[in-house]
């Protein structure tokens, strides 16, 4: 399989940085192509903890070559720190392994400062965004107005744009916000170094990416967030700014869509979101504490707390729809284990009587949703060391075929535990 892509088909966190740092040695590429830093992706290997925001997660293979496309939002400072957080532990992160597009557009510190801005200002009401600046800087790319890697490399250009962004984005700071003022000269000079330690990598990665699928290469796009964050099909205004679905690996790379092989969707065994939003099967009772506490649920990226719930199969089947998905990654199927009863949300049920099969577009619908669960009984013997899919409980065995029949797709891999081996790989093809 040339291409494959990984995506999240909840709300994010589903375990894809684990997956993508496990099939990554299968492939000769791992390219990112949306969001930004908003991402925290954990790798755990051999018991050493990896958290990537920017630097797809296949980096820790040697030999790899990681690339970061036109449709990523890149902070490059937080890009620089990557870089040497890895080198200090070990893993080289030079020109030939880490590529930049040149047509990526970067995050700049006005978009961060208007991000923290208005969420402060929207108070109870705000998105709960990571405050990384990420909404800003798409805004910015589709007024056309953004700076891209490539303006990194004319300094005459880049200290224009800076000059010319800043003079609308102070008066907004300043005047409606009453945030202080950026100085561009400043900013100019931090950029300037930015773009001399990021040259070597900054290039055209469409053609790099093309280069190696037609000399036989393959790769592996690695989705952030979630489909359930997408700007268009997610919960709306609740949201990321990009689009977080497969269908994006192509305009996010530039690679054609005949080029996407397989579709794998990450499925945590419940539902996590971080930030505001409408969620169905929220826990906010004793179930719900236990699978934070079990789960270790707390933001890679900003480290909040994230909300909890059983998994809502509505929100995966439309996701299996959305994306093509051709096969269920199931993570963390460890954390349920020892719940007398697991539930699974099979519909929505509207106080008129009225099912939904699907996410209603409106929020004051969506609040009226009923979850209606399906119980079934839960397993007590500790699973995180199985791997193959005979040794798993009967009643676990039995969860994962309800859910796979729910979800209309096949199941690929079930995790067991956040360490690469601790997993069951049930599509051979997937071996390498
Ligand atoms: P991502 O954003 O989709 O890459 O997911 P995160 O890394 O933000 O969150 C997933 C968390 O669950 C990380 O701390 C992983 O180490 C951990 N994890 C992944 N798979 C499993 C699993 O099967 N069991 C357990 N217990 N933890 C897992
Ligand atoms: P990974 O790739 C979970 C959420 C934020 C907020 C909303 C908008 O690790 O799964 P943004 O900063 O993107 O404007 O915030 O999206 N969000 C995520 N939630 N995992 C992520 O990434 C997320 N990236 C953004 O919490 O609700
Ligand atoms: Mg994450």
């Amino acid at each position: 399989m040339a291409c494959m892509v990984v995506v999240g088909t909840q709300w994010g966190d589903e375990g894809k940085g684990k997956v993508v740092d496990l099939l990554g040695e299968r492939v000769d590429g791992i390219v990112r192509f949306q969001g930004g830093n908003n991402a925290g992706h954990t790798l755990v290997v051999g018991g050493e903890k990896f958290i990537l925001h920017l630097i797809p997660s296949g980096v820790l293979h040697p030999g790899k070559t990681c690339f970061i496309g036109n449709g990523v939002v890149v902070d490059p400072a937080v890009l620089i720190a990557e870089m040497d957080r890895l080198a200090g532990r070990g893993v080289a992160v030079g020109p030939d392994r880490l590529r930049l597009s040149e047509r990526a557009h970067l995050i700049m510190p006005w978009h961060q400062a208007l991000d923290l801005a208005r969420e402060k200002a929207k108070g109870g009401a705000a998105i709960g965004t990571t405050g990384r600046g990420i909404g800003p800087c798409y805004e910015d790319k589709a007024a056309r107005v953004g700076i891209r890697a490539a303006d990194l490399l004319e300094p005459e250009l880049l200290r224009s744009k800076i000059a010319a962004c800043l003079a609308e984005k102070n008066f907004w700071l300043t005047n409606y916000y009453q945030e202080p003022a950026l100085d561009a000269e400043m900013i100019y000079e931090l950029h300037l170094g930015f773009g001399r330690r990021l040259a070597a990598h900054i290039g055209d990665v469409a053609a790099e990416l093309n280069r190696l699928l037609e000399a036989g290469g393959s790769l592996l796009f690695e989705g952030a967030q979630g489909t359930h964050l997408d700007i268009d099909h997610g919960t709306y205004p609740y949201v990321t700014s990009s689009n977080p679905l497969a269908g994006s690996a192509c305009n996010g790379a530039g690679v054609g869509v005949t080029r996407l092989g397989k579709v794998l969707g990450l499925v945590k065994a419940y539902t996590t979101r971080v930030g505001g939003g409408p969620f169905v099967t929220e826990l906010t009772d004793e179930a719900g504490r236990y699978l934070q506490e079990r789960g270790a649920e707390f933001g890679s990226t900003t480290g909040r707390p994230r909300r909890c719930g059983w998994l809502d199969m509505v929100v995966v089947r439309q996701a299996v729809r959305l994306n093509g998905i051709t096969g269920l990654c199931l993570t963390k199927l460890d954390v349920l284990t020892g719940l007398d009863t697991v539930r699974l949300c099979v519909g929505y049920r509207l106080p008129t009587g009225e099912e939904l099969d699907a996410v209603p577009a409106s929020l004051a619908r969506l609040a009226q949703c009923q979850a209606v669960y399906q119980e079934m009984p839960g397993w007590s013997e500790d699973i995180s060391g199985a791997r193959t899919w005979e040794e798993l409980p009967p009643a676990c065995r039995a969860y994962l075929e309800r859910l796979r029949a729910l979800a209309g797709a096949p199941l690929a891999l079930v995790s067991v535990g956040p360490d690469r081996e601790q997993t069951i790989l049930l599509d051979r093809s997937l071996a390498g």
